[in-house]
């Protein structure tokens, strides 16, 4: 949320910047800004709305050129989007300037304080007292931009990543961070600043994690980590696997076409390297030792949305594999109720960008329980993997689309593993179905391929569909969360009231919301699950009794459905558990062809953004 750039070096800034920015803009595009130094003066510009309007009004009104700069891409929270709100925000003085992401919990408080001291404020924003607050801490501080930061970071309360550039200092950018991302790009005479690597990969691919209550100031020739007391920390440098053509559109009109189409290799590289040359797992990596997850006796899976749903199929595989007790809870709602958590409970917080504060604040209220915690993460070295007892990365690469698509399928793959290697240390009476699975896991990325080679007819159902105002999507088990899951992607791509039901549901009441010509996307399952699959069938059968529009996606070779589809999407055949796999894509298709075919912007949906770093 919020996407924040700072540069330093020998080059001119502002192109540097919005570059930067355009890589992050996934994170908020309410508005864009930007702030430079140039000849010892600090010059601003900023637009409500995308980026695109700062682009024109730099074009009919340039800022100096100057080697130093920062920018800022918002999702707004305190005050509407407009351009009085869009950051960066300045002192009275006009020569210090502030950009920032995250809530400033305390800034009412702060910004009577400043009212009172004779401070005239101009935007609705929290982030404007910092501005301010530097301005009066600056001489106190010796004029030192650094030790003013850290002196204003000591007063403010919740969660913040601030830059802040001031003219006496023209060769200074200073960062700080707290609950809230921030990277340091280390290149040759120069240095970057940024909320995900993505915005400095084109430059550098040699990073600074900054941890937690961390200040740094950044030079042309140098950086510095200090805490919020002085204190000099310990600089963690590592190096960037992915290069800059992973975060752009490579030839697809959208992000997301890109990433629904680099699902296989996603899968692929999820599951390399952890499966032994004797078809055993080894997940070493993780931090757990088999000792410590002999001994769990309860797991419980923390997210929100799409990670949320991936969480939901993975109960389903842990309970199966792992025998062990499984429960999903929104992260946001776990630590406002009395969970039971013990030493021997592993909690599971499942979160693609590892900065979600709902579920970094899930994680630390599972620790605080004493509880072991286990990340399954795509950002290296963020917030939420670096706060818990073990972590297992998945290797989507860098997910630009604001809706999540290769990371689902990429977190279903780590859950799987993570269900499976549990059997398998645990020695459940599965043992030889889990090896199996394991087995058949290495043959997913050509079942995904194959789906994705026959989506036209999907595609075409999308469009035919575009002027309608509502979709249902059911299904059993497994295929329950999958169901959500591709409501989920409409509501938020199309905009279209969408559902997800339990097929069983259907007859305690949304079976009322059904009329002539309804859409219903059925998920059914495989027929290997009889039971599941000849249910879903007779609600198959109700629905179209009641003149719905009946959707099917349905394992290839399954006749049963035939006669009661009007449309019937095919899947290749898979076990139920790992089924998701496969009856994910179709749904994903469906959302971005529907949202497109309507006009919308599927990488950038209205109101959304990637990384939810507020509660
Ligand atoms: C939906 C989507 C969101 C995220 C949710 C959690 O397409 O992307 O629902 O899944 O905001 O985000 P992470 O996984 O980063 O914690």
């Amino acid at each position: 949320m919020c996407g924040i750039v700072g540069y330093v070096g020998d080059r001119p800034a502002l192109d540097i910047v919005v570059e930067g920015l355009a890589r992050l803009e996934y994170r908020g595009y309410d508005s864009a800004g930007v702030a430079v130094l140039a000849d010892g003066k600090l010059a601003t510009a900023k637009r409500a709305g995308k980026l695109v309007n700062l682009r024109g009004a730099l074009e009919n009104d340039p800022l100096p050129d100057g080697t130093l700069g920062m920018g800022h891409t918002r999702w707004a929270t305190h005050g509407p989007p407009n351009d009085r709100n869009a950051h960066p925000h300045t002192d009275c003085a006009g020569t210090v300037a502030v950009i920032h992401n995250g809530i400033i919990e305390n800034f009412a408080r702060l910004r009577a304080e400043l009212d009172e001291g004779g401070h005239a404020l101009d935007s609705d924003t929290d982030t404007e007292v910092v501005a301010h607050l530097l301005e009066d801490e600056l001489p106190r501080a010796g004029g030192d931009l650094a030790e003013a930061m850290r002196r204003v970071c000591r007063r403010l309360e919740g969660a913040f990543t601030l830059v802040a550039v001031h003219a006496d200092d023209p060769g200074l950018v200073v960062g700080a961070r707290r609950n809230s991302p921030l990277v340091v790009g280390v290149g040759d005479g120069e240095n970057f600043l940024a909320s995900d690597v993505a915005a400095f990969i084109a430059h550098t691919r040699d990073a600074i994690e900054l941890g937690q209550d961390q200040v740094v100031e950044l030079r042309r020739d140098g950086v510095t980590v200090t805490d919020f007391d002085g204190r000099p920390a310990e600089i963690r440098e590592y190096h960037v696997d992915w290069d800059v053509s992973a975060a752009e559109k490579g030839g697809y009109d959208y992000f997301m076409l890109k990433e629904i189409a680099e699902q296989p290799r996603a899968v692929a590289d999820t599951l390399l390297g952890r499966i032994g040359a004797d078809g055993r797992l080894v997940l070493d990596e993780m931090r757990l030792t088999d000792e410590q997850l002999r001994e769990i006796d309860k797991i419980i899976i923390v997210a929100c949305g799409t990670a949320y749903h991936a969480g939901l199929i993975a109960k389903y595989a842990i309970e199966h594999w792992a025998g062990l007790p499984c429960e999903v809870e929104l992260a946001s709602e776990f630590r406002y109720r009395d969970p039971i958590l013990t030493r021997t409970t592993l909690v599971i917080a499942i979160s693609q960008s590892g900065e979600t504060m709902d579920t970094l604040m899930a994680v630390r209220h599972a620790r605080e329980q004493h509880a072991r915690v286990l990340a399954v993460c795509n950002v290296n070295g963020s917030t939420i993997p670096r706060e818990c007892d073990g972590v297992l990365y998945t290797h989507a690469g860098p997910e630009v689309g604001v809706a999540a698509t290769k990371t689902f399928l990429t977190q279903l793959v780590a859950v799987y593993l993570i269900a499976l290697y549990l059997g398998q240390v645990r020695g459940t009476k599965w043992g030889d179905e889990v090896f199996a699975m394991i087995q058949l896991l290495e043959r997913m990325p050509e079942k995904v391929e194959k789906v994705l080679e026959t989506m036209e007819p999907v595609r075409e159902l999308a469009r035919s569909l575009a002027d309608g105002h509502c979709v249902l999507f059911l299904g059993r088990h497994v295929g329950f969360p999958v169901a959500l899951e591709g409501a989920l992607k409409l509501k938020e791509l199309a905009y279209m009231q969408a559902e997800g039901f339990a097929a069983g549901e259907l007859k305690h009441g949304p079976i009322a919301l059904i009329d002539k010509d309804l859409p219903v996307v059925v998920v059914v399952p495989p027929r290997a699950r009889a039971v599941l699959h000849d249910k879903i069938v007779s609600n198959i059968q109700e629905i179209r009794a009641r003149g719905a529009r009946t959707i099917v996606i349905a394992e290839e070779g399954d006749a049963s459905v035939e006669p009661y589809a009007d449309t019937l999407i095919r899947v290749p055949a898979v076990p139920t558990l790992l089924q998701p796999l496969v009856t994910t894509v179709p749904l994903q298709v469906f959302a971005c062809e529907l949202a497109t075919a309507k006009g919308h912007d599927v990488d950038q949906p209205r109101n959304l953004a990637k990384s939810v770093t507020v509660e």
